[in-house]
C-alpha cells in the first residue's frame, strides 16, 4: 500500500463543507445626510439601528454538507476515495450580543453568542442520516504520534484497536456535528490531557452551540462614520499571534456582518473571522438586484488562500501546501486542520485528482457577499431605513441562502 498517497487521499476526502454564517450585510442608505449618519451610529438612542445591531433580525442559516466516502475499504487498499455530497443540513443560527459595554473613546465591546437549530424543512435529509467520513481522532493522533516514543505509539494503536476505532467513521449527522460519546475520547482525556481541545463529547461543532466568538471591541462611528463597525480589538488583541508576519496578523475591517455606509465599486469588504483565524477581504465583482433591491456582489479574490509562492503576501500563513488551502493548525490546538473553499474552488486543480466526486462551480461554491450599496430607488429622497429593512428581511427570509461559504478540511 502506498502510504503517502493514502495520507493525501484521506486528507482530501476529509473535507467537510461547513458553511459558516458570516453572512448578510446591511449597509445603510447612502445619501449623505447628517441625520441618517447620526441614525446609523451604534448608540442605544438610535432605537431601530441599535436593535438591529444588537439582535440582527434577519435569519442566519448555516448549511452543512458532508462528503460521504463511498469506498472506505478500497481506500485502505490504496484506491482513490470516491465521495458523494450529502446535504445541505440547514441550521438556523440565532445571534445575540451580550455584555455590551460602551467606552468613552467611541468604541463598544460585546460578546456575540450563537445558537443553532436544525431546520428540517430547508434540509435535504435529516440529522439521523448516517455518513462515512475520515476518523479525525485516529488520523490526528497518528500525525501527533509521529514524534512520540515507540512505546507510546504501540500503546495508542493497541488502544484504537481495543476501542474499535479505525481510519473511517460511520455516524449520524447529528452525532458528527454536535458530539458523540467515545471511549477513545475518554481514554485520551485521561491519559493525554490537553491533547484534545475539549473534554466533553467529540463533534465537529460541539464547541459552537451557545458559545461566543470572543470579545469584540468595535468603533461606534460616532467620532467618524467611516470607522463604524471596524474592529479595534478582539479578546484584547489589536493583532493576532497565529501567523508569521505582521501583515498576516493584522485584524482588518469589521466583524463580518456590517460595514460602513457609502460603498462604491472601488470599496473592498475587509473583515476578521475568528472561525478562519484571520482577516479576509472581498472585492467588488458585479452589480445585481434581488426583488428590485440593487446589490453589489463582493467575492473572494483568487489569491485569498493562495500559498506564499503563488502570492507573496500570504507567506506569513505558511507552512503551506497547494494554493487554495489555509493551514489553521496554529489556532486549532495544533490539530492538522486546513480550510478551503467548497470543492476546492479556486484551489490548485491537482487537488481534484486526489479524490473522485468533486466539481467546483463558481455559483455554488464561491464565497460571496451581496451588499446593498445605496438604498433603494428614491427620487432624491433619503431612503427610509424601516422600509428598506422590511424589504430586505422578507427577501432574506425566503431564501435558504448562504451568502458566504467557507469549507473546513480536516485530516
Ligand atoms: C458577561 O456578563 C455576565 C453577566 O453580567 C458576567 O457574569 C460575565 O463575567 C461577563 N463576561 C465577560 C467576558 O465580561
Ligand atoms: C478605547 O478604549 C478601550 C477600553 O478602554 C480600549 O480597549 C481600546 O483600545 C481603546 N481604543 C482606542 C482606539 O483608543
Ligand atoms: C443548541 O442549544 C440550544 C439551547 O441550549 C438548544 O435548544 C438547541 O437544541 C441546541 N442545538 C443543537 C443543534 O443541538
Ligand atoms: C429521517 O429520515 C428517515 C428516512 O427518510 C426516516 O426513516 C426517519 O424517521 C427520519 N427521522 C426523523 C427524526 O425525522
Ligand atoms: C490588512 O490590511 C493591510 C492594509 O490594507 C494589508 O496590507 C494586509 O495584507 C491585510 N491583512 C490581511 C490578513 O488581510
Ligand atoms: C504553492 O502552490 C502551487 C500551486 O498550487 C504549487 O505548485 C506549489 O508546490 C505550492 N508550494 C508549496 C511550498 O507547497
Ligand atoms: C501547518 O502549520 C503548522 C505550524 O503552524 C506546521 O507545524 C505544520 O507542519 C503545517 N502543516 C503542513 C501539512 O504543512
Ligand atoms: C418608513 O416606512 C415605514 C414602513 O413602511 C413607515 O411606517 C414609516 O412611516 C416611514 N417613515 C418615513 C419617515 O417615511
Amino acid at each position: 500500500m502506498n502510504k503517502s498517497k493514502l495520507a493525501i487521499g484521506l486528507f482530501v476526502a476529509g473535507t467537510l463543507t461547513a458553511v459558516f454564517g458570516l453572512v448578510i450585510v446591511f449597509v445603510g442608505p447612502i445619501i449623505i445626510d447628517d441625520q441618517i449618519v447620526k441614525n446609523l451610529v451604534i448608540d442605544p438612542k438610535n432605537e431601530i439601528s441599535y436593535t438591529m445591531w444588537k439582535d440582527i433580525p434577519v435569519p442566519f442559516f448555516m448549511s452543512v454538507y458532508f462528503f460521504n466516502i463511498l469506498n472506505p475499504t478500497e481506500v485502505l487498499a490504496g484506491e482513490k476515495p470516491m465521495v458523494e455530497q450529502r446535504g445541505p443540513y440547514v441550521y438556523r443560527k440565532r445571534l445575540q450580543k451580550q455584555n455590551i459595554t460602551f467606552h468613552p473613546n467611541d468604541t463598544v465591546s460585546y460578546l456575540e453568542y450563537r445558537s443553532y437549530y436544525f431546520e428540517p424543512s430547508m434540509s435535504v435529509g435529516n440529522e439521523s442520516d448516517v455518513v462515512t467520513i475520515p476518523n479525525m481522532l485516529v488520523l490526528g493522533a497518528a500525525v501527533m504520534m509521529e514524534n512520540m516514543p515507540i512505546a507510546v505509539r504501540l500503546l495508542l494503536s493497541a488502544t484504537f484497536k481495543g476501542f474499535k476505532e479505525g481510519p473511517f467513521l460511520s455516524k449520524s449527522v447529528g452525532e458528527l456535528m454536535w458530539g458523540y460519546d467515545s471511549k477513545l475520547v475518554d481514554f485520551l482525556n485521561k491519559w493525554f490531557p490537553g491533547m484534545l481541545p475539549s473534554t466533553g463529547k467529540f463533534g465537529l461543532f460541539s464547541a459552537f452551540n451557545n458559545s461566543n466568538t470572543g470579545l469584540f471591541t468595535v468603533h461606534t462611528g460616532k467620532d467618524d462614520i467611516r470607522l463604524i463597525h471596524k474592529v479595534n480589538s478582539w479578546n484584547g488583541l489589536t493583532k493576532l499571534i497565529y501567523w508569521r508576519t505582521p501583515q498576516c496578523n493584522m485584524i482588518n475591517g469589521t466583524a463580518g456582518q456590517m460595514w460602513p455606509p457609502f460603498m462604491t465599486k472601488e470599496s473592498t469588504l475587509p473583515f476578521y473571522s475568528p472561525d478562519v483565524c484571520r482577516s479576509l477581504e472581498l472585492v467588488y465583482q458585479r452589480e445585481g438586484t434581488m426583488k428590485g433591491i440593487p446589490l453589489y456582489r463582493f467575492v473572494a479574490p483568487k489569491t485569498m488562500f493562495a500559498n506564499g509562492s503563488d502570492y507573496a503576501p500570504n507567506e506569513g500563513f505558511c507552512p503551506c501546501r497547494q494554493s487554495g488551502l489555509l493551514n489553521v493548525s496554529s489556532c486549532r490546538a495544533n490539530a492538522q486542520v486546513f480550510i478551503s473553499q467548497p470543492h476546492f474552488y479556486n484551489a490548485d486543480p491537482v487537488l481534484l485528482d486526489y479524490v473522485q466526486g468533486l466539481q467546483p462551480i463558481e455559483d455554488e461554491h464561491g464565497l460571496f457577499i451581496d451588499i446593498h450599496p445605496n438604498g433603494p430607488p428614491h427620487n432624491g429622497h433619503p431612503a427610509n431605513l424601516t422600509q428598506l429593512w422590511e424589504a430586505l428581511e422578507s427577501t432574506w427570509a425566503s431564501i435558504p441562502v448562504e451568502c458566504s461559504r467557507v469549507h473546513a478540511l480536516m485530516n
